[in-house]
């Protein structure tokens, strides 16, 4: 990428990488098949393809739940399986459909991940809830009680809390209703564009896609395309 003329390198890069799971003693099923592809620091992109197709495997690769079995992968131009594992998945942090909440209270999950290494959240926990559109009074209200969008928020400021300046997003959207979903939307978008996180997001949905990403990759057949989605500046 090139930013007032300095080379920035990209945060992740993967070249000819090959994914393949044994589903049997005689047979495995090639999930992605040399592909090669870099992410930029502070892009959004989406990811779509039929289910099956990789996207989640994809993912698992950029913070290490699943290693290739061909080809390499840099990040920050180091080998990712150089990197300390923890360290990694402190910066490439990884949200799921379904949220899951920590026992105790919202403050509780956001100071968990930080706790873990004697440390406190970089920014404050009322700072950060509110960043991701949330009130500070929730932070003391128990985590299981909530709705599955505050659930989803509350994942999300974990992530953040924890550290994770690069969100691995899968299907975030994909249990809640229209309007919640709509308003992670924006608060997805808005992480993006207002704080520079760097979003790399699986979604079912094209229309999402669209609406949130001036491109996305298409998975399909172990292969990723890159296609541009028509949308209106
Ligand atoms: N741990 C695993 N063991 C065996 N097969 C797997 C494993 N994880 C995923 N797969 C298979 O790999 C393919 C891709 O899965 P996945 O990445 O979850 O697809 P998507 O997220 O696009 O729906 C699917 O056929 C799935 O069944
Ligand atoms: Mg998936």
């Amino acid at each position: 990428m090139q930013i007032k003329g300095k080379w920035t390198p990209p945060l992740f890069q993967l070249k000819q990488v090959t994914k393949y799971y044994r589903i049997s003693l005689s047979s495995t099923i090639t999930v992605l098949k040399e592909v090669s592809i870099h992410v930029d620091k502070g892009s959004l992109i989406t990811i779509i393809g039929p289910s099956g197709a990789g996207k989640s495997t994809l993912l698992s690769l950029l913070n290490r739940l699943e290693d290739a079995d061909g080809g390499e992968i840099y990040f920050q131009e180091k080998e990712i399986k150089l990197w300390d594992v923890l360290e990694l998945r402190r910066q490439v942090g990884l949200v799921f459909q379904i949220p899951v909440m920590l026992p105790g209270t919202v403050k509780d999950n956001l100071l968990y991940g930080p706790g873990l290494r004697g440390q406190t959240p970089a920014t404050s926990a009322a700072d950060i809830i509110k960043m991701v559109g949330l009130e500070e009074k929730i932070l003391e209200r128990n985590s299981s009680n909530l709705s599955g969008g505050q659930k989803q928020r509350v994942a999300l400021a974990r992530t953040i809390a924890n550290g994770s300046r690069i969100l691995l997003l899968d299907e975030i959207t994909s249990s809640l209703d229209h309007e919640s979903a709509m308003s992670i939307e924006n608060l997805i978008i808005n992480l993006n564009k207002e704080h520079g996180y760097t979003c790399l997001w699986v979604t079912h949905d094209r229309l999402q896609a669209q609406r949130v990403s001036p491109y996305s990759w298409s998975l399909h057949d172990g292969k990723i395309e890159l296609i541009a989605n028509n949308k209106e500046e």
